[in-house]
């Protein structure tokens, strides 16, 4: 019997235990503390490292009871060591140790990012190597070359320079009066509006594989305060779709270049901006004129989840790579190299 890899997550908002055997996804338990974050604006940290505290127990205990298994199926425990939230990253790194010693089982500390672009195998089976990969989400935008994930880190070729572009929708939402998370309202509402604005495209065509949205962000911000200043209405759905099209625009360009660039011809796109259905409709338009393979997981799996971290766990343990010592650290930066 293939071994049953058990994964958790813990390094922004959401409580997560997946298990996977043999690429095949047994269950995936989520508890979020989004609703506790929503008055805030963003999530605060210290709120979120409780809240880990609270549902890590109840949500681990869910997960084996939907998989109808028992601790002692598990056959190694994964765990994400970072990067995220200091607290936060702690309480499933503690965990995960706690499990694994109990149960007399290897440990495996992952990176976040490369749990990210694992989690797409579950849904799609195993990753062309070498791949590219797009991770866009509220923490994190990131182009990746994934040369193998069971056995060699992947390699940053570019990130966002100032906010992540979840982080944008969620900034530019707040100043159109619209709930956070911002990214489903403004999707929802972009539907309805045409994307005449031409806001700019920050770091578009400088023949790096960077991004930057808070220039985006601000111009947003001072569109919509003309409008007001001058007593105009402010066409809130166009503001949607206009600013919805300038982030989906480069974050599309980049990767498709990049691809080419590099020879490679199959883009996997994650991270919770991932659900956004323009992103996800210009992808497949200029992967399929470029001639490369796009695949996205479905939005559940796009998103922080314990799946994607039994994913790559699994990953390693299939091609026996090293477990990690007792004394992993939680690591808020830790690097891809890790
Ligand atoms: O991956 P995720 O759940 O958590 C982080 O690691 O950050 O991503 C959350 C982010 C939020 O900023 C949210 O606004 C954004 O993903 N998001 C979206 C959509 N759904 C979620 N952004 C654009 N369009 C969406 N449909
Ligand atoms: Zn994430």
């Amino acid at each position: 019997m293939s071994p049953v890899v058990l994964g958790i997550e813990t390094s922004c908002d959401e409580t997560g235990v997946g298990i996977v055997r043999d690429g095949v996804l047994l269950a995936d338990a989520i508890a979020s503390s989004v609703d506790q974050h929503a008055r805030y604006g963003g999530v605060v940290p210290e709120v979120a490292a409780r809240a880990h505290l609270e549902a890590m127990v109840p949500t681990l205990d869910r997960a084996l009871a939907d998989a109808r298994l028992r601790p002692a199926d598990v056959d190694a425990v994964a765990v994400t060591a970072g990067p995220g939230l200091a607290g936060a990253l702690l309480v499933g790194v503690a965990a995960a140790k706690a499990y694994a010693l109990a149960l007399g089982v290897p440990l495996y500390g992952v990176h976040h990012l490369e749990a990210h672009v694992a989690v797409d195998t579950l849904e799609h089976g195993p990753l062309p190597r070498p791949a590219m990969a797009l991770l866009v989400s509220g923490g994190h935008s990131s182009l990746l070359a994934v040369p193998d994930l069971a056995r060699e880190p992947v390699v940053s070729l570019g990130a966002t320079v100032d906010d992540a572009a979840g982080e944008a929708f969620d900034k530019v939402a707040r100043l159109l009066g619209l709930p956070f998370p911002g990214g489903p309202p403004i999707d929802r509402l972009a539907r309805e509006g045409a994307a005449t604005i031409p806001f700019p495209r920050g770091k578009a065509g400088d023949g790096t594989y960077d991004f930057s949205f808070s220039g985006l962000k601000t111009a947003v911000a001072r569109w919509v305060e003309a409008r007001r200043a001058a007593g105009e209405p402010v066409p809130v759905a166009d503001v949607a779709a206009s600013f919805q099209e300038a982030v989906a625009d480069v974050l599309t360009a980049k990767a498709v270049t990049a691809c080419r660039e590099r020879g490679i011809d199959t883009l996997v796109v994650g991270g919770g901006v991932a659900a956004n259905s323009r992103l996800r409709a210009l992808a497949a338009a200029r992967c399929e004129a470029a001639g490369i393979t796009l695949r996205v997981p479905r939005p559940g799996l796009c998103t922080d989840n314990g799946a994607m971290v039994a994913a790559l766990g699994g990953l390693r343990v299939a091609a026996g790579a090293p477990a990690s010592e007792l004394d992993l650290a939680a690591s808020s930066s830790l690097p891809l190299s890790a």
